[in-house]
């Protein structure tokens, strides 16, 4: 139900998968497994979100073959440096209580600390052992990736950045396309701050469809990967219900004007 990209490995990642931040570590599985029934086949957590455990737990007792689910961890911003990125690896998949991840992202360049060159390196090794199979960052900005392709030996698969309509990111959407790098959109909704906005709901009536769907299925038309997140379950299965309609040519330029380069989150320059 769930088209798949193909990553510059050949492994094929859902295109839209759950998100799971600020879902509780004893809520997860639940929301998981609801997320699951309604046909999402990735999941998206970090060892921020303190919930490994329980994606782990819902993955194990999913009754899908593992192979049937892609789970995706980061690596957090107090774990840079070789050694120290092996060790958090090994943690997350402990918490996880899984043999393999399907992707595993350096989650901040934290470009004050300068580590993510040899991070990046450790994440080979991880990538090399099959412990992960493909590696990939988030909130990397043109100038890192720029150094992690001349000074490593394996181009990221993957770059997660926020994304939405308020903030499009045409330039790394293109420095990602030309160099093979798969864009993955974080906070694809933008926390719900832009549903009631007149050109979406516009065009959600036009469909017979919800603001929220209209957003997403955008991410979608646009080669992205959305991750949307939802403890509510009629969210959760809304959210995966944009696979029976198409934007127009009108649609899509009328969400091109939302864009308003408006972050909600930290900038990746600075963070960390
Ligand atoms: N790499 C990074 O640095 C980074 C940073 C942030 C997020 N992420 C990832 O991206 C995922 C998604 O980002 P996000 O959680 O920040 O934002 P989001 O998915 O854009 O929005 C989530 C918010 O929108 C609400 N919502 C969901 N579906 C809705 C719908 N159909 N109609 C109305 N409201 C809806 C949710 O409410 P309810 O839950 O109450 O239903 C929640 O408050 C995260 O879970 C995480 O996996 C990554």
């Amino acid at each position: 139900m769930v088209p798949t990209v193909t990553l510059n490995n050949d492994v094929q990642m859902p295109q839209l998968g759950f998100g799971v931040y600020k879902i509780a570590d004893d809520e997860v599985e639940r929301a998981i497994h609801t997320a699951i029934e309604a046909g999402y086949r990735a999941i998206d957590t970090a060892t921020l979100y303190r919930n490994e455990r329980g994606v782990g737990a819902a993955v194990r007792n999913s009754g899908l073959p593992r192979s049937e689910l892609f789970v995706t961890t980061k690596l957090w911003n107090t774990e840079h440096g070789y050694d120290a990125a092996l060790r958090a690896f090994d943690a997350s998949l402990t918490e996880l209580g899984l043999d393999y991840v399907d992707l595993y992202l350096i989650h901040w360049p934290v470009p004050s600390r300068d580590l993510y060159v040899e991070t990046w390196r450790a994440l080979e090794k991880i990538n090399t052992e099959g412990r992960a199979r493909a590696i990939g960052v988030s909130n990397f900005q043109v100038p890192h990736l720029e150094r992690l392709i001349k000074e490593t030996d394996v181009v990221p698969a993957v770059n997660q950045i926020e994304l939405h309509p308020n903030l499009q990111q045409a330039t790394l959407r293109g420095f990602d396309t030309d160099h093979g790098i798969v864009t993955e959109s974080w906070s694809p909704l933008a926390r719900g701050k832009l549903l009631e906005h007149e050109v979406l709901t516009t065009i959600a009536r036009k469909h017979g469809k919800t603001p929220a769907q209209i957003v997403l299925r955008w991410h979608i038309e646009m080669g992205l990967v959305a991750i949307p997140k939802s403890v509510t379950p009629q969210r959760i299965r809304e959210n995966i219900d944009i696979f029976d309609f198409e934007l127009d040519t009108q649609d899509i330029a009328g969400i091109a004007t939302l864009e308003a380069n408006d972050r909600l989150g930290p900038n990746p320059d600075t963070h960390g």
